[in-house]
């Protein structure tokens, strides 16, 4: 899936998880709401990611927005394409009490999916 990086609300930023927001070409394509691992192609390097499709309830937003968290990535990507390819379904997305349960989770789903491209099956104890 083809997708153009567009400008967030950066709260992100101060998750400490960056994302980048995504406008599909083709909207159809734009998975069901939750939480994936994915691969992002980038030019001619791929990396691993975590894509959240929803509403971000947390946020009490009601918009519903395709971002993804490229792990081991700090570059500015505005404006650029990336080929999105979901590899594994992790979660439904869910309203947290607070940001701090919220950045727990999403280190949870960083290392689901790291584990999981690693051992190209999903993470069991001791990974
Ligand atoms: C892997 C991942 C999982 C997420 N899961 C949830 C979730 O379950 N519930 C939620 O309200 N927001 C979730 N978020 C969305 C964050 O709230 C979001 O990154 C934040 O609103 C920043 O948006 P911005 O980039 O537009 O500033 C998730 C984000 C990522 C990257």
């Amino acid at each position: 899936m083809l997708a153009k990086v567009i400008e967030g609300r950066k709260i992100g930023r101060e998750l400490g998880f960056p994302t980048a927001n995504l406008e599909f070409f083709k909207p159809d394509e734009m998975p069901e709401d939750g939480v994936y691992a994915v691969d992002v192609q980038f030019g001619n390097e791929t990396f691993i990611g975590v894509l959240n499709v929803g509403t971000r309830p947390t946020f009490g937003v009601s918009e519903r927005t395709a971002e993804v968290h490229i792990l081991d990535f700090s570059r500015e990507i505005y404006g650029e394409t990336l080929e999105i390819a979901v590899k594994k379904f992790i979660r439904k997305e869910k309203t947290f009490d607070n940001l701090e349960n919220l950045k727990k989770q999403i280190e949870l789903d960083r290392n689901n999916a790291r584990c999981f491209d690693y051992a190209q099956h999903p993470c069991g104890r001791g990974h």
